[in-house]
């Protein structure tokens, strides 16, 4: 059973080697605070990352995030593309024991409707015990563009892995429970 006395974590990584080095500012992390704090009701800590485009440390921070953080959802931004640096998908397949690929199709099929190098994101979603990971291309606008596609499951979907019961603002986006359940 979740713990109802702390408030549900989230994981918001940015990966980015050159936001990691601090040669770009990072737009894509604020743009995943902005967007929760507009769109989820339920009281949330945020924990965010800024990392490089290196497998191993993107692994590394999902593994943290899911496993000592308790983050019920892990959202990535960048790193689904197909330039050789580009291993955001592979590290999440690698950690995850279930891989959701709904996610990515329904956020690529959105995509396309509105920029034809949508098909190049190979973003994908899994789960890690009691945590949902997404991946997002790594465009602020991509963030909205894609997570309004999804988010409509994603309550029920973390409902399922047994983590906390989060509420949307039904003014942005109304979440579907087929079986109601209450807290
Ligand atoms: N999806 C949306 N909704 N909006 C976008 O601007 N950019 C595309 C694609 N998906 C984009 C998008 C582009 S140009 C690329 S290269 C891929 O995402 C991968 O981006 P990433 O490597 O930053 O993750």
């Amino acid at each position: 059973m979740p713990d109802d006395t702390v408030n549900p974590r989230l994981g918001l990584v940015t990966i980015s080697d050159r936001a990691s080095r601090g040669e770009y500012e990072d737009r894509g992390g604020p743009a995943l605070r902005d967007y929760f704090q507009e769109t989820l009701i339920t009281p949330c800590e945020l924990v965010a990352r800024v990392i490089s485009d290196d497998q191993a440390g993107i692994e590394e921070t999902l593994r943290e995030l899911a496993d000592k953080e308790g983050c019920c959802l892990i959202v990535t931004t960048g790193g689904t593309g197909p330039a050789i640096r580009d291993v955001t998908p592979e590290a999440t397949e690698a950690v995850c024991q279930k891989m959701m690929p709904g996610f990515g199709e329904l956020m690529r099929t959105v995509s396309l409707q509105k920029v034809p190098t949508a098909i190049l994101s190979r973003q994908t979603a899994g789960i890690r015990g009691a945590s949902l990971i997404i991946n997002l291309p790594g465009q602020p606008k991509a963030i909205r563009e894609c997570l309004d596609a999804v988010l409509p499951a994603v309550p029920y979907c973390i409902d399922l892995i047994g983590g906390p019961f989060l509420e949307t603002n039904p003014e942005r986006i109304v979440a579907f429970r087929p079986k109601p359940k209450t807290k």
